[in-house]
């Protein structure tokens, strides 16, 4: 039977792209935004190309959203093998740590962050009771701690948390689940902007092959077009 995969934030722009490479490439995908007509219009647009993909509300950063989808796959007796954490945000106000707002700073981290914890919550008790699963946690360069942590505060931050998240849970699983964190590059999305080098595709690519690692695959990893670099 196929994986289900799961992805966040997969309305547009980078999870969009990794939603239809993992469908494309024979997994069930459960395509996920916080507004779930839009998860459900771009499941249906990809169900059109004859792929398997259903759409689910679902908003990282909150417990009864992430909590209500998890009981409506269970219900369909959906169970989710692959976790991606893609959702992001990238405010214009953030910016140097001492000159941010706070609130600013909340926001980053309830997002890639506490999103990404609440999701893991959520979906890794089931995948170690089946003795599989792969999470994918879409950070970015600029969260790297080996960099210094360059970019603005907040999202950066968030980003070095999710860098955190992925090491601890990596320590935690057992059996053949594989937790590992990559960087998509500088892409042409919403967030990136239309001068962005790489587009959707690319990046997707790195996601797919950490969804799809065999068993001998690495886990506790940090991966950039598939090669592993520095936390
Ligand atoms: N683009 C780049 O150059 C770049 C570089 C490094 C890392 N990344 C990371 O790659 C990931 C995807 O980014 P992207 O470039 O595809 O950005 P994007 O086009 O702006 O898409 C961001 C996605 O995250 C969703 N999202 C935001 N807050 C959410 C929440 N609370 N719950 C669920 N979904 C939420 C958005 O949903 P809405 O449509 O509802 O807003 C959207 O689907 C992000 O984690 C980003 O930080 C991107």
């Amino acid at each position: 039977m196929a994986r289900t995969a799961l992805v966040t934030g997969g309305n547009r722009g980078i999870g969009r792209a990794g939603s239809e490479a993992l469908a494309r490439r024979g997994l069930a995908v459960v395509l996920t935004a916080r507004d779930g007509d839009a998860a459900r219009r771009e499941a249906a647009a990809l169900r059109g190309q004859g792929l398997d993909v259903r759409g689910e509300q679902l908003d990282v950063t909150d417990t009864a959203s992430v909590d209500a989808c998890a009981g409506r796959l269970a219900a369909d007796g959906v169970a989710v093998d692959v976790l991606v954490n893609n959702a992001g945000i990238l405010l214009d106000v953030d910016g140097p740590l001492l000159r941010t707002d706070l609130d600013v700073i909340e926001a980053n981290i309830a997002v890639h962050f506490l999103g990404a914890v609440r999701t893991c919550k959520a979906f890794v008790p089931g995948m170690l009771a089946r003795g599989y699963g792969r999470v994918v946690n879409v950070a970015s360069g600029w969260g790297s701690i080996s960099d210094g942590v360059p970019g603005p505060a907040g999202y950066a931050l968030g980003k070095a948390g999710l860098r955190a998240v992925t090491r601890k849970l990596a320590s935690e699983v057992r059996g053949d689940v594989k937790v590992n964190c990559m960087d998509p590059g500088w892409v042409a999305t919403r967030m990136g902007g239309s001068g962005a080098s790489r587009s959707p595709e690319q990046a997707a690519d790195t996601m797919v092959w950490l969804a799809t690692l065999p068993a001998d695959g690495p886990s506790d990893g940090y991966f950039y077009d598939r090669h592993p670099y520095d936390w």
